[in-house]
């Protein structure tokens, strides 16, 4: 993996990967959440993703011949909880189907609310018209935001998510299917309840509608925390060749976010073969998208992460842990290649930050989000 770019530079406060011999490596084996109820009873029944909660069958023939095309202007999130019929509507709208000014999906996937809303607040001032946002959480979470906020009315239909399963895939090919149905979303990123932006609103949209490629983590981890995950049974469908282990808040362009969600033959391998210890949100899209388009990728994630505490957990950041100095080494600290050439700006977005976070944020906020810095 030579060309994972992101270069470790050592003046970093401590800041990152400090792995011995395995530095090279972003480290990511990863929360083994503690997986209260029994993780099994949800894996064992593949294919929840099409078949559970239950539904009524669609009854063919009272099924459209061709699916409901929304509004180009219906950018509410829509209302069809049935996932396989809303993963049809989502592929059928096509990229010329409209060609308004381009958007950015901000997808969040969140347990329940967003206790960073403020600063994103914040980010998103002044710009309606190019983004958009959708949450995730889980069902029973059924707070809304005042009618104010830019998150009012953005929860898309959810189901339980169970960490480290495949039900947190199919919450991220929810939110795909969601911002799909919005023809002018062009960039896809997928946020949790624990980032934050690092950049104003001008330059994450400029930097990720510009790019040529796609921001997914893709590397090929020979431990036991990534090709050990590798389970015999994938093949031939999967080989450990095509193994690949990567962050899972990627950022991708409509077409690729197209193929993911049009995948049916590469995913329910992942579902019944990729099961903790393996993490199926850490190895399915880097796997797939290296099967099937490894030259959209820049093999690099745009969000920022914290791994060198070591152990199972990322650092998550509180309170006391925010200065400016922390957010500039990110921002500023590291080498990767966009577009061809070097540059310093390799992540937009960071995690882990706790709510407790939020007040020094906003101090900062005018120096991260307006100025020239
Ligand atoms: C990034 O590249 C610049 C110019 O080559 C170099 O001075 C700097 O030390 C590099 N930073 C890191 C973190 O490697
Ligand atoms: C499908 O629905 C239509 C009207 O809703 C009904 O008349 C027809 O019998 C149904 N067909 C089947 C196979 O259930
Ligand atoms: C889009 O919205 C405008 C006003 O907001 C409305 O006049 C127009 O009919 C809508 N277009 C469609 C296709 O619904
Ligand atoms: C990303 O990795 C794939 C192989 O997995 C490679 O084909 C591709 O060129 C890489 N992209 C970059 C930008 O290095
Ligand atoms: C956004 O940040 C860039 C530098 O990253 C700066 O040049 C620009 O003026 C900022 N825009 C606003 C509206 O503050």
């Amino acid at each position: 993996m030579a060309s994972f770019v992101v270069i470790l530079g050592s003046f970093t406060l401590k800041l990152l990967v400090s792995e011995g011999s395995s530095s090279c490596y972003p480290r990511l084996n990863r929360f083994s959440s503690p997986l209260t109820t029994s993780p099994y009873s949800y894996i064992l029944c593949n294919f929840a993703f099409l078949s559970s909660p239950p539904h009524p069958p669609l009854n063919s023939s009272s099924e459209p011949k061709t699916p409901p095309v929304p509004n180009d202007n219906d950018t509410r999130p829509h209302s069809v909880t049935d996932d396989r019929e809303l993963m049809r509507r989502a592929a059928s709208i096509l990229e010329t189907s409209c060609n308004p000014t381009p958007k950015v999906a901000f997808m969040f996937l969140s347990r329940g609310s967003l206790p960073l809303a403020p600063l994103w607040e914040k980010f998103f001032m002044g710009h309606e018209g190019l983004y958009s946002i959708y949450i995730h959480t889980s069902p029973e979470f059924t707070d809304e935001p005042p009618t104010t906020s830019v998150f009012y009315k953005r929860k898309i239909p959810s189901k339980p998510v169970h960490w480290g399963t495949a039900s947190m895939v199919d919450a991220e090919r929810r939110l795909l299917a969601n911002a799909l149905l919005d023809c002018a979303n062009q960039r896809f990123v997928l946020l949790s309840e624990a980032c934050i932006p690092l950049f104003n609103f001008t330059t994450v949209y400029n930097y990720l509608i510009k790019s040529r490629q796609s921001f997914i983590g893709s590397f090929d981890d020979p431990r036991v925390t990534g090709r050990g995950r590798y389970n015999k049974r994938m093949w031939p469908t999967v080989s450990l060749a095509n193994w690949r282990k990567g962050s899972q808040w990627f950022e991708v362009n409509r077409n690729l976010a197209v193929e993911i969600l049009s995948d049916e033959k590469y995913y329910p391998i992942f579902r019944n073969h990729c099961i903790p210890p393996c993490y199926v949100d850490e190895h399915y899209v880097p796997t797939l998208v290296n099967i099937m388009s490894p030259e959209v990728n820049s093999n690099r994630s745009i969000t920022w992460v914290d791994w060198s505490k070591g152990g199972p957990h990322p650092k998550q950041y509180v309170r006391k842990d925010v200065s400016m100095a922390l957010l500039n080494q990110v921002r500023k600290g590291f080498n990767c290649t966009y577009n061809g050439y070097t540059t310093s700006m390799c992540f937009l977005f960071a995690r882990k930050f706790h709510p407790s976070t939020l007040e020094p944020l906003l101090r900062l906020a005018p120096a991260l989000l307006d100025s020239m810095n």
